[in-house]
Parts: C-alpha cells; structure tokens; sequence
C-alpha cells in the first residue's frame, strides 16, 4: 500500500494513497484524527472525495463522462433511457427477461394514487413545478410507506426505484396541466416511457397529441445525458440524508431541493432567462461578458463554469450539436441560440474565461431544445431532476451497500467566542 506521508509539527503521519481504475489518487484520510488530533478543511470539498463509486466516472480535464464505463456520447446515440437506468442503478444492461420486467414495473408504477393528485388541486397554478415535485415525492413516503429494514429487501428497494423513475413523469406532467388550467392527461400503458410522458405534457381532450419520433428520441437523449454525474451537490446531498437511514423517497426529495438552485441544475432556467433578457433589453455581447468579468457585479454567466470540467462538458457537445442540427432542419433563426453561440465565441477567445477554465456546461443549450419541443422554461429543471432519477437512486443504494456504513457527519474548525455567560442584569 503506498504511503503519504505527513509532517505534523513534531510527528510524521503515515496515510494510505488510494488509487482509482482510472489512476485518480487520493488520500485516505479516515484515521487522521485518532493518530493526529488533525482534521482537514476544504470549503465546498473541492479537493474532498466522499466516497469511493464505481457508477460514474468524470475526467474534467478531457471532457470525458463514463456510465458503469461506457460512454456518454455511445449512449446518447445507442441506448433507451430506462436501459441506462438500469445500468446505473443494477451495474449491467438488462438482458431481454430483465427489461420486460422492468419495462413492466414502470408502467404499472405510472399511476399516482388518487388522494396524491387530490394535491394538486390545492396549489396555486404559479407553484414551481420543482416545489410540487419535491413534496409529492416526499408525499410517496406517505402514500408508500416503506421503513428502512424493509427497503434493504432488494426487491423491495427495486419497487421504490420503479415507483420514483416512473411517477416523476406524472408529477412533472400535472404540475404542467395544472399550471395552464388543462385536464390531467393520465398515464398509458400503451407508451413507451419518454412517449408517455410527452403525451401526458402535450394531449389534450380538444387537441390530441402526436408522439412524434423526433420529440422521443430528443427526450431520450436529453434524459440520458442528465442521468448521472458522480458527487455533485445534489447527488452528494441524497447520500448525506440518506445516511440517516430515511426511506429512498425523503433522500431524493432533499436531491431535488438542492437540484433546484440556479448554481446547480437550476441553472437551465437561468440561462434562458438571461438570453432572454439580453434579447429585450438589446445587450450588447461585449457588456454581458464585461459584466460577468465584473467582481463587484453579482452577475455571473449562466451556464458556463463548472466545478469538475476546466476544459470541455462533453454533455454540452452533444446537446449544442442536436440544438444547431434541430433548428437547422427546421430552418429555425432562433435569436437566443444565436446570442449564445455569440456568447460562447466571445468567452471562450476571453482570457478571464480561459484562465478560469469558464466553458459552457450541460445547462447552455440543454434550455433551447427543451424550448423548442414546447416545455415552459419553469418545467427545465424538472426535465434535469426526471433524468438524474436513476443517478441519485444509484448513488444512496451504493452507499447504503458500502462497508463500513457510515452516516455523514463532518468535522468543523470552531471559530467563535472561548467563554461567554447568561447576562446577569437579564
Ligand atoms: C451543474 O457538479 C456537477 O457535476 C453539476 C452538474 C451535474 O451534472 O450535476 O454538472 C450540473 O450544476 C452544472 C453547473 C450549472 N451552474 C451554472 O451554470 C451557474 C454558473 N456557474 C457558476 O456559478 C460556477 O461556475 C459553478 C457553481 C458551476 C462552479 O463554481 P466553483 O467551482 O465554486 O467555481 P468558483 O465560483 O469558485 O469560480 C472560480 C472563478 C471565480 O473567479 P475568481 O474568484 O477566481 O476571480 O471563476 C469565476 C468565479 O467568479 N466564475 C464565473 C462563473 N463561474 C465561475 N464568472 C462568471 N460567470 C460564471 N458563470
């Protein structure tokens, strides 16, 4: 086992050097305090590994993204959604038997219980979709009680995992009826999963819906490319509750909550709301760049940076391709697309952008082509949250299966007043 070794003021630690399949290292920290008295400190764990994973790998310097080690790029074109759910959350595709019952236990999980949609007709038609969808899937905990013990049953924990893949699609699909004051559209058993959900978005009683190919092979893709992304913040956030030994349904709603932030996957509504307001207000590209550059401006460029990728998010590839390709066969001039494509040139030839590794991230043009198919900007990033599904599900079962199983508690360095007393005159 290598060794590092580490010069404590008059002691010398020996820590073990942990090497990954794709010969990341690590130091294995675990007995740091017993030996030392030390802990470590690493605002926003930038330098910090949680856990060791073997469901996703992200190479941020090559713009590379691996699922169970295949690909994002020969999945996006080759795969169905609910086959790499599979493989994220079992670790193989399903053979033929297995994705019958899978395909089964999605549809017959497709339905919510008739006392959930009751909800729905209690919120105001302005709700977030993103808050209806954290509280109906922690409603599931409700509806579908299942204690912890239980849930360690592997089919058990693979009916929760059906149940929350499929029902995300009805939830988002409602708040969207909900919203624009239309019928809720229930689910088929007839429809494969992404052409059940369009269905459920976009018929009507007076307007019947087309599943078109197009829409459900975009759908398919766009899930696909969302579907995992290792130790984010939202995935982390999943394994932290879920360490208290809550059910599956309570950890992936705290998952969603912290989706939502406009840091995170809230962003895909961001951006369109900033190319939006570049459009109106007649920005010009230099100014939108000037003023992300500007440390005293809060404005930031949605859409671009990330914590993991300094050079390219090969997810962003792919969906500027199958942006520019939508548009083009359509003969669509988009001005938004045009501005950030605009924005993108301007940045990337900007030494500020290039010394700080700023490239456009999954969220730049995902919002354009989730426009374009007819999803209300306030749906996007409900669409991020139905692809990270099977990610976050995947995530808290590996924990859950680690050993040794440790709820997450980190350590602090205190900073505040020694010794303070109840004041006397009170
Ligand atoms: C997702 O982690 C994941 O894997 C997430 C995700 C997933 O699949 O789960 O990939 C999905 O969340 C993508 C990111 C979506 N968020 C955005 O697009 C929001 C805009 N981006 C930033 O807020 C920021 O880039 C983050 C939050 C994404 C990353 O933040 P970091 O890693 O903490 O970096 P930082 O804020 O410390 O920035 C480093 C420097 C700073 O400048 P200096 O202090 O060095 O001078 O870069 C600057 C920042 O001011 N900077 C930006 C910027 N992002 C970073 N400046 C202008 N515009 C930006 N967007």
């Amino acid at each position: 086992m290598e060794k590092a070794k580490l010069h404590l003021e008059s002691q010398i630690i020996e820590l073990p050097i942990v090497t990954g399949t794709m010969g990341e290292k690590g130091i294995d920290i675990t007995n740091l305090r017993n030996e030392s008295g030390f802990i470590t400190l690493d605002n926003g764990y930038q330098n910090t590994g949680s856990c060791k994973s073997s469901i996703t790998f992200v190479d941020g310097e090559k713009g590379i993204l691996k699922y169970r080690g295949v690909d994002i790029s020969e999945l996006a074109e080759k795969a169905m959604f609910t086959e790499v759910a599979y493989l994220l959350i079992n670790g193989t595709f399903p053979n033929a038997e297995e994705k019958k019952i899978f395909s089964t236990q999605l549809t017959e999980n497709s339905m919510l219980h008739e006392d959930m949609i009751k909800f729905f007709h209690s919120v105001p038609p302005t709700a977030h979709p993103m808050a209806i969808l954290s509280t109906m899937v922690n409603a599931m905990s409700i509806f579908y009680p299942q204690y912890f013990v239980e849930q360690q049953n592997d089919d058990v924990y693979k009916l929760m995992a059906a149940r929350l893949i499929s029902k995300i699609r009805t939830i988002a699909a409602f708040s969207y009826k909900k919203s624009i004051g239309d019928p809720f559209v229930y689910p088929r058993h007839d429809l494969r999963y992404c052409g059940n959900f369009l269905n459920m978005m976009f018929h009507s009683p007076v307007k019947p819906y087309e599943i078109s190919p197009e829409a459900e092979r975009l759908m398919n893709m766009l899930l696909i490319l969302h579907a995992d992304h290792e130790q984010n913040c939202s995935t982390s956030t999943v394994r932290l509750v879920g360490s208290s030994k809550v059910n599956l349904y309570s950890s992936v709603c705290a998952g969603i909550c912290a989706l939502w932030g406009p840091l995170h996957g809230g962003a895909n509504q961001e951006v369109i709301e900033m190319l939006e307001h570049i459009k109106k207000t007649n920005m010009s590209i230099k100014s939108v760049i000037e003023n992300a550059k500007d440390k005293n401006s809060t404005f930031k460029l949605s859409g671009f940076g990330h914590r993991v990728y300094k050079n390219f998010d090969p997810r962003m590839k792919i969906l500027k391709k199958e942006a520019q390709a939508f548009l083009a066969k359509r003969k669509i001039s988009d001005p938004l697309m045009n501005i950030a494509l605009e924005l993108e040139e301007a940045a990337l030839k900007d030494d500020f952008f290039i010394e700080r590794g700023l490239y456009p991230n999954v969220d730049f043009y995902s919002g354009i082509l989730y426009r374009e198919m007819g999803f209300p900007t306030d749906m996007f990033t409900v669409l991020f949250a139905m692809g990270r599904m099977p990610g976050w599900i995947a995530q808290w079962k590996e924990m859950h299966d680690s050993v040794p199983f440790k709820i997450g508690r980190p350590r602090q360095i205190y900073i505040g007043p020694k010794e303070a007393h109840y004041p006397e005159s009170q």
